[in-house]
């Protein structure tokens, strides 16, 4: 059975590279958008029969690209495939993924449904922001955590303490800590919710003196959550801080506040493209593609 993977124009690198592994090259596909910002999709390629998935990272700017999905499977569609697949390194509206208050929306299972409903067979996806996503799912879903690719080098530490930034990732730094047989602390934060981005207040449960503090987390945006964080593992005696997060969806200014901020290192992947020119010297980039490749390899095989 052959396979055909496309990608959208979020990160056309990682594609290139999970294809790369696969030993596939990447389809042809024409994405343009018009003054007026709607996108037009059309695939250069014959996929009737075929198993085809599409790549797409649903990163800043999300809407832009999450319409570049759902184009692409339409296109795809079109030209009768056999299955197919969404692949993304990265789900946006993940941290909307439950009603906070009374009047909002769920946008993460409106997103799941727009997945659906343009015919998507299956998903991929990297460290989803709460598990509970996957129950907006019909359609099977693949669901890799991306912490491993951290797993040797935070080994390689000495006197660790891994740190949850919230109490909501819990479960994630508490598996990350069960993996490697190390202690954990927690940090209480409580958002301001009237005021996107803002934190209200923050506390450290647990012993972090003369520690290196690893931080896991599932995603920076701002950076104010590391940040903050870290402060407060400083005034708390850590010796040195690490701040690992899966997905780097810097805004602008992240780079900047991360750099001059107590933070000693700041290690991610790249499930998201993060430009050059967002690069600084405490950051390092720990590279995705074998796994999410090994994932549809099992797909394909
Ligand atoms: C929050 O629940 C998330 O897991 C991240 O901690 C948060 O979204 C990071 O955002 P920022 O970098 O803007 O603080």
């Amino acid at each position: 059975m052959s396979s055909v993977i496309f990608s959208g124009n979020s990160n056309q690198h990682l594609s290139k590279e999970i294809s790369s592994i696969l030993g596939l090259s990447l389809g042809k596909v024409e994405i343009i958008h018009f003054a007026d910002s709607e996108c037009r999709v059309r695939i250069q390629e014959d996929v009737e029969g075929k198993d085809v998935f599409i790549i797409q990272s649903l990163s800043n700017p999300v809407d832009e690209h999450l319409m570049e999905l759902l184009l692409l499977a339409d296109a795809v569609k079109r030209g009768e495939p056999r299955k197919i697949t969404a692949v993304l390194p990265y789900y946006g509206y993940a941290r909307q993924d439950r009603i906070h208050r009374h009047g909002e929306c769920l946008s993460a299972q409106v997103v799941a449904k727009m997945i659906e409903v343009v015919g998507f067979d299956k998903l991929i996806t990297v460290e989803l922001h709460n598990e509970a996503i996957l129950g907006f799912f019909k359609i099977p879903v693949i669901h890799i955590s991306g912490l491993s690719v951290f797993l040797e080098a935070v080994n390689d530490l000495k006197d660790v303490v891994v740190v949850t930034p919230d109490a909501g990732a819990l479960k994630r730094a508490q598996n990350f800590s069960d993996d490697l047989n190390l202690p954990l602390a927690l940090i209480e934060k409580k958002r301001d919710l009237d005021h996107p981005h803002k934190i209200s207040s923050m506390k450290v449960v647990g012993d972090v003196a003369g520690k290196t503090a690893v931080i896991v987390d599932d995603v920076i945006v701002t950076g104010g959550t590391l940040v903050n964080a870290a402060f407060l593992l400083k005034q708390e005696g850590a010796k040195q801080v690490v701040a690992l997060a899966t997905h780097a969806d810097f805004v602008g200014g992240a780079d900047k506040i991360l750099k001059e901020s107590p933070v000693d290192k700041v290690w991610v992947t790249d499930t998201i493209h993060l430009p050059l020119k967002m690069h600084f010297s405490k950051l390092q980039i720990f590279p995705s593609a074998s796994l999410i490749a090994a994932a549809i390899r099992k797909m394909i095989k």
